[in-house]
């Protein structure tokens, strides 16, 4: 009697928990362990300074890492695991997790199109490191019925997504999901500046919520960006303030405006209050020239030049009578060295008037595909030198720009930073990078940044050293 009773309680009981937890998804999170066990074992071989090297490791592709994906052919990810570099047996169980970001020109990423790891990943895999490749959703994305999907700030929602997804596997994904360094160029690097800059932030949780992402937290161990595209509402300013005398083919740009620009910088770069090395003090629109000249493309040049041989640095130095070589040492102006690397971009450089740039469009809704981001492209198109920026609009822009999340003093900024930018680069104004490094050391960072003399956009003339470089602040061997 009491054993039926008790049966029947315990039925009961069971019957109820099915209930509840279908009604609050709870069992859903089930759905997002990762399926270890299902991979395809893969070869491929790498170039390093150490030789050639053949690589043996395990592919897992296309795996979703949302519960509800708005297009899972985006919102998956391909992790690959080394198991043998040339004869040597890798156990990777617990290595650092290089989370490689390749979007571009805040465009999606089609992880169902991604098959195998890039160059940098192969060098990671050779080091013994894990590998994740996530997709994410990006400014073109759109249904057959016309709507967009992937605006702002879909791409780095997602991103944080897989951070969680990786972070909730702890213990069944290869790898220590404490030690995730995130990667990318230009507008992956503005991505992997903020995810560096604002784990946890609460302000994503409702766009994570909507998709369905793992209960898990999503900070990060450390953040390297390579020409990263990032401050972009402040973006159209710093590049008058670095171009507008610049002209382009075609002429200089409009003068007028470029002033009203570079007059907004002025304000802009005096309220971040950064302080420069040594005893600089607070870097401002005046003095900006001279400190990137002195700590960082001197410096550069310096390298670059002792680094040549004799015949090769006099060819070079022939060449480019702008640098004056004395003693061991370059000098030049800043003006030459803009004039040097020239202007790229119109006016504005980024939030244009006709909205043809890839930041208007990031910026669009389910419904525009296009909208001004910016106070001062707002009041030339309404002719309303009161107009601004619409609220709701102005909180996403702040959600894709890594300083705010540092200005707002976010909780869980990273420690350790790898910034990379070429001297030749004219994509941003070479005070976008900067600005961050010095906000970041300001608050006493890890910041190991370098500039490659004549490197353009996105240029990496050291892979090895970005590798090296996480073995040396994780402290695997
Ligand atoms: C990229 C380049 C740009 O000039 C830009 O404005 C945004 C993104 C890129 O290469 O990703």
């Amino acid at each position: 009697m009491v054993k039926l009773f008790l049966k029947k309680y315990f039925i009961g009981l069971l019957i109820a928990y099915f209930i509840v937890s279908e009604i609050s998804g709870a069992h859903d999170q089930k759905t997002l362990i990762f399926p270890v066990n299902n991979f395809s074992v893969r070869t491929t071989t790498v170039k390093t300074s150490d030789g050639q090297k053949k690589i043996t490791y395990r592919s897992y592709l296309h795996i979703p890492y949302v519960i509800n994906p708005v297009d899972e052919d985006f919102q998956s990810l391909n992790v690959y695991v080394p198991v043998k570099v040339n004869d040597k047996k890798i156990d990777a169980s617990n290595a650092p997790i290089l989370f490689d970001i390749e979007a571009g020109g805040f465009l999606s990423v089609n992880n169902a199109k991604s098959q195998k790891p890039n160059d940098r990943a192969n060098l990671a895999l050779s080091a013994g490191y894990v590998v994740v490749s996530p997709g994410c959703r990006g400014r073109d994305n759109r249904f057959p019925d016309g709507k967009y999907y992937g605006k702002a700030p879909a791409a780095i929602v997602d991103l944080k997504a897989a951070v969680r997804y990786v972070r909730y596997n702890k213990g069944i994904i290869p790898g220590n999901t404490e030690w995730i360094v995130s990667v990318g160029c230009s507008a992956g690097g503005a991505l992997s500046a903020i995810l560096g800059t604002s784990g946890n932030n609460e302000l994503f949780d409702n766009y994570l919520k909507e998709i369905g992402s793992a209960d898990a937290s999503d900070n990060i161990f450390a953040a390297a960006c390579y020409s990263p595209i990032t401050d972009l509402d402040h973006a159209d300013m710093a590049y008058e303030w670095m171009f507008g005398e610049i002209p382009l083919r075609s002429g200089l740009v409009d003068q007028s405006l470029s002033k009203q620009l570079k007059e907004a910088y002025v304000g802009y770069q005096f309220s971040l209050k950064l302080r420069g090395k040594g005893d600089f003090g607070i870097i401002d629109a005046y003095n900006y020239q001279d400190y990137l000249l002195k700590y960082y493309l001197i410096p550069s040049a310096n390298k670059y030049l002792k680094d040549l041989p004799d015949s090769i640095q006099k060819e070079y130095l022939k060449k480019n009578s702008w640098i004056v070589w004395q003693d061991n040492q370059v000098n030049y102006t800043f003006k030459d060295y803009v004039t040097h690397i020239g202007r790229m971009k119109g006016i504005p450089a980024f939030d244009d008037f006709n909205m043809r740039q890839p930041e208007p469009i990031l910026f669009g809704n389910d419904t525009t595909d296009a909208r001004h981001f910016t106070d001062f492209s707002v009041q030339y198109d309404s002719g309303n030198k009161y107009a601004k920026v619409d609220e709701q609009l102005v909180t996403i822009i702040n959600m894709m720009n890594a300083l705010y999340f540092i200005q707002h003093e976010n909780s869980n900024i990273v420690y350790h930073w790898w910034l990379r930018n070429g001297t030749s680069d004219n994509h941003t104004s070479q005070t976008v990078m900067i600005n961050l490094t010095t906000k970041l050391q300001n608050l006493n960072n890890d910041v190991n940044i370098w500039l490659f003399w004549d490197g353009g956009h996105c240029a990496d003339y050291d892979p090895e050293g970005f590798i090296e470089w996480i073995g040396i602040i994780t402290g695997y061997k």
